[in-house]
């Protein structure tokens, strides 16, 4: 049930489940799990202003996490860097809590626009369908940007201001 899933600050002890959801995640390869256990500890570093990280736990297990940023050189571009959910929690709402916490946050910070990279290989059907699905419209599409045949799909949502 959605109602015993609370939304925390990541921990430096979150770490090992992040690891084995990403691995568990189903479509990310091993350079994505990489990034995004970098990110993670880059999150994790005290102090810092570059990432914000959140994790859905339903009592001790960790079912989702999302991490987000200020784009560089933006003035109020907020990237969405990655979204995850465990398989066993999906379907429940854990992902929209998750965005539509991330959309609060950059909000209430004076956000003018939420993008998020994906990509168009099988497998993320689900994930493009999951961002439609939260009101993120396809802004820009770079033709085999990953790979031969693998585009970068860019989604987002502005923010009325
Ligand atoms: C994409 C992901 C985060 C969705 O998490 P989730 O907790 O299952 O999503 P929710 O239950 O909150 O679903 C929210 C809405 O999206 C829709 N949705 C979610 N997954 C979907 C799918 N595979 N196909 C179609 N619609 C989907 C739901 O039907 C729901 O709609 P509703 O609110 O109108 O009922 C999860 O599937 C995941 O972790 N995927 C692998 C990692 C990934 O691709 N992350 C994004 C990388 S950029």
């Amino acid at each position: 049930m959605l109602s015993t899933v609370v939304l925390r600050d990541l921990h430096a002890a979150d770490r090992p489940a992040i690891e084995r959801l990403l691995h568990g995640a189903g479509n990310f390869n091993a350079a994505e799990i990489a990034v995004a256990l970098e990110v993670v500890d880059a999150g994790l570093v005290p102090g810092q202003t570059d990432y914000e990280l959140i994790v859905a736990a339903d009592g001790e297990a960790v079912l989702g996490y999302a991490c987000w940023g200020l784009a560089s050189m933006s003035d109020g571009t907020w990237d969405l860097y990655w979204v995850a959910v465990d398989p066993q929690g999906r379907g429940r709402g854990i992902g929209r809590l998750l965005v539509e916490h991330c959309e609060e946050r950059v909000r209430d910070a004076g956000g003018r626009s939420l993008l998020v990279e994906t990509s168009s290989r099988t497998g993320y059907e689900g994930t493009l369908a999951f961002y439609r699905v939260l009101n993120y419209e396809v802004l820009a599409r770079l033709r085999d940007y990953y790979i031969a045949g693998d585009d970068k799909i860019i989604l987002g949502k502005y923010f009325s201001y």
